[in-house]
């Protein structure tokens, strides 16, 4: 007898068992489950302020890609770009330089939101007040200015007497100064985006400890409501760490929907889009617009709770 016929033969190889197949055949279920989402809005207007004082968290993508979400499934959502980087404005397809009317001149010559107000090409549901280079000089120009912290939140309310929208996301610059608390002052929920790597955590006890400040100082309405775990990559146990430490310490507040790390995401911004509009079939497209539903149904939860007590 042949040797080959004395040994027991390992399984062959099928492509189904595959891990790459098995992602791919999760993906597909997911996409289908998203394409026949039905998410119904009941009027109010949230207000989030996306902020993380670390740099390169993912406060941008994850501020231009969850309104790309929300508007998606038929949300009106207002970008507020409040990082003189300019990045969401980028991202968002929205003109921003130096001639453009911008949230600066919202902020220090007090014109009305409405006027700086562009939609992207995107999406009629989907507007930006862009932020341009002249935001660079605003931190140090609110200082002496009236009512400095209350600045944005005046703009916006103004604005939202007259304007409907269901979501208002507001995009801050790596740093705890005047801008943020602006974006504070005008908010009611905190969304941090932590990054799944090593010192994701160093940080945030300082950014609560401002969030409560606020609280106490300028806006008492102000709560963190949501984190949301970017740029996962699974493969790492490092990430896996992370992930399992902040829903350790923070169980009600994260999304159960974790942001892969992906290229189509990076990619995206260089186009001027989204990545919903770049390829929204993708990994990361799919995982974000699966967090704007998160975010839309835990709202209509909260709300009709406060409507029973
Ligand atoms: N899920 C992801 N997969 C791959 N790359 C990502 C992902 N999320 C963000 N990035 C990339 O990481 C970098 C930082 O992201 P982003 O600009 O959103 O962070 P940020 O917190 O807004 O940064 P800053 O503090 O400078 O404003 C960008 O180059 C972005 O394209
Ligand atoms: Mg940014």
């Amino acid at each position: 007898m042949p040797d080959s016929e004395n040994t027991t033969s390992p399984a062959p190889f099928s492509f189904d068992d595959s891990p790459i197949a098995r992602e791919l055949a999760d993906l597909t279920s997911r996409r289908k489950v998203l394409a026949e989402v039905k998410v119904e809005f009941d009027g109010s207007t949230r207000v989030f302020t996306v902020s993380n004082q670390k740099g390169g968290v993912g406060k941008t993508t994850t501020t231009v890609n969850l309104a790309a979400g929300l508007a998606s499934v038929g949300a009106r959502v207002l970008v507020i770009d409040l990082d003189p980087q300019g990045n969401s404005s980028t991202a968002l397809g929205i003109p921003h330089s130096a001639d453009v009317a911008s949230i600066y001149d919202v902020l220090i010559d007090e014109e009305p939101l409405a006027d700086v107000i562009q939609t992207s090409p995107e999406s009629p549901n989907l507007l930006c007040a862009p932020s341009t280079i002249h935001l660079a000089g605003a931190e140090i120009e609110l200082v002496s200015q009236v009512a400095r912290e209350h600045r944005l939140r005046t703009a916006l309310e103004t604005y939202l007497a007259e304007n409907h929208v269901d979501f208002v996301f507001i995009d801050c610059p790596p740093s705890l100064g005047l801008l943020t608390i602006n974006a504070f002052t005008a908010a009611t929920e905190v969304l941090i985006p932590i990054q799944c790597e090593y010192y994701a955590l160093e940080g945030l006890s300082q950014l609560l400890g401002s969030v409560s400040m606020i609280q106490k100082h300028l806006n008492p309405a102000l709560h963190l409501s949501t984190i949301l775990l970017t740029m996962y990559d699974g493969r790492t146990r490092l990430a896996q760490q992370v992930a399992d430490e902040v829903r350790t310490h923070f169980p009600d507040r994260v999304l159960t929907t974790v942001i892969p790390r992906s290229v189509r995401v990076s990619e995206a911004p260089s186009f001027g889009q989204t990545v919903i509009a770049y390829d929204g079939q993708s990994a990361g497209a799919v995982a974000y617009r699966e967090a704007a539903v998160e975010i839309a149904r835990r709202g209509l939860a909260q709300n009709s709770e406060e409507g029973a007590h």
